[in-house]
């Protein structure tokens, strides 16, 4: 069975690749492990141990991750944007309760290469925020990172504009010193950028289905997409828009769902306008293997109906 770390700034559509993932039984999540960007590491915490409560699931262990960026000792302050987008509290300003759990006294890193070491190809690595705590772990036991499955991050945009700059995207905008460290490594990984993820649009329709259960969970993620979708695009009488995060899910569990790969070796510009792009390395690639497959196109339509038909059965 395969083992799956989340590496999330939790976040509502974070929130949303998690229920998406507990969802799916032939894989094992062994682990959250928390990083800053849509809120503060501290906070992502919380909301990952608040929504594995909501689904019953408190045998998942949550790791408390960076709370910096990885060339600097000050704690990253999310962007007021992040804010606007997933609310103060990160889960659209729900109010959840104070979870019973605290943290592992493991920190994040030491699990993620402590599971490299145990499962090795057997492991794949979800991040949906910062690459900052993937960048330490690869800095630290390159070799040991070289031996998992997979790293399938959402994050970055190749052939399209970012979405915090006209070149960036937010997850590697927050930190591109270290998403540089992780793309110029020999870890294979995959790109789930805005190239798919804006391809991957869900309707009105699904989002209110969700709203029709009567539980608790229902109300609680109808609610979360309501403003997620609301303060993103600015619709209320029209919810809907893309979904980042579950597509990394289901670029990693269900990859007949990318309809083109393409494989190239990636790097991240770090200075000037357009800091925070992912770009080819413009290597000569003969003699060399291709490290990262980017996610180019998708099929869009079953992506979104396998997903908000998997939340209403897990919501239910
Ligand atoms: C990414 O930024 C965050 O706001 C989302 O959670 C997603 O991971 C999209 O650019
Ligand atoms: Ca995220």
């Amino acid at each position: 069975m395969k083992k799956i770390i989340l590496d999330m700034d939790v976040g509502i559509d974070d929130t949303l690749a998690i229920a998406y993932l507990l969802a799916h039984r032939d894989v094992e999540l062994i682990g959250i492990t928390t990083v800053f960007g849509n809120v503060k590491t501290e906070t992502s915490l919380k909301n990952s141990l608040a929504v594995l409560e909501l689904f019953g699931r408190e045998d998942v262990p949550v790791f408390l991750g960076n709370t910096c960026v990885l060339t600097s000792d000050t704690a990253f302050i999310p962007h007021e944007i992040a804010y606007r987008i997933h609310g103060q509290n990160g889960i659209g300003n729900l109010e959840l309760p104070e979870p019973k759990r605290s943290a592992e006294s493991m920190p994040a890193v030491d699990f993620i290469l402590e599971s490299a070491q145990k499962y090795g190809e057997d492991l794949i690595l979800i991040p949906t925020g910062p690459l900052t705590n993937i960048a330490q772990a690869i800095l630290r036991d390159e070799e040991a990172m070289k031996g998992i499955g997979n790293i399938t991050f959402m994050g970055g945009a190749l052939t399209v504009q970012g979405n915090v700059t006209p070149y960036a995207e937010a997850n590697i905008y927050a930190d591109p010193e270290a998403a540089k460290v992780v793309l110029e490594s020999e870890v294979s990984t995959t790109m789930v950028g805005l190239d798919v993820t804006l391809r991957a649009h869900i309707g009105n329709d699904a989002i209110r289905s969700w709203g029709d259960l009567n539980s608790r969970k229902s109300q609680i993620i109808n609610a979360m997409a309501k403003y997620y979708f609301t303060f993103e695009y600015n619709d209320p009488d029209n919810l809907g828009g893309a979904i980042h995060d579950p597509l990394a899910v289901e670029a990693a569990l269900h990859p007949e769902s990318i309809r083109q790969f393409l494989p190239i070796n990636l790097t991240v510009e770090t200075q000037g306008p357009t800091r925070g792009r992912t770009v080819s390395t413009m290597e000569k690639l003969r003699e060399k293997k291709t490290r990262t497959q980017v996610c180019l196109n998708l099929d869009g339509e079953t992506f979104v109906k396998r997903f908000a038909d998997t939340i209403r059965e897990i919501i239910r």
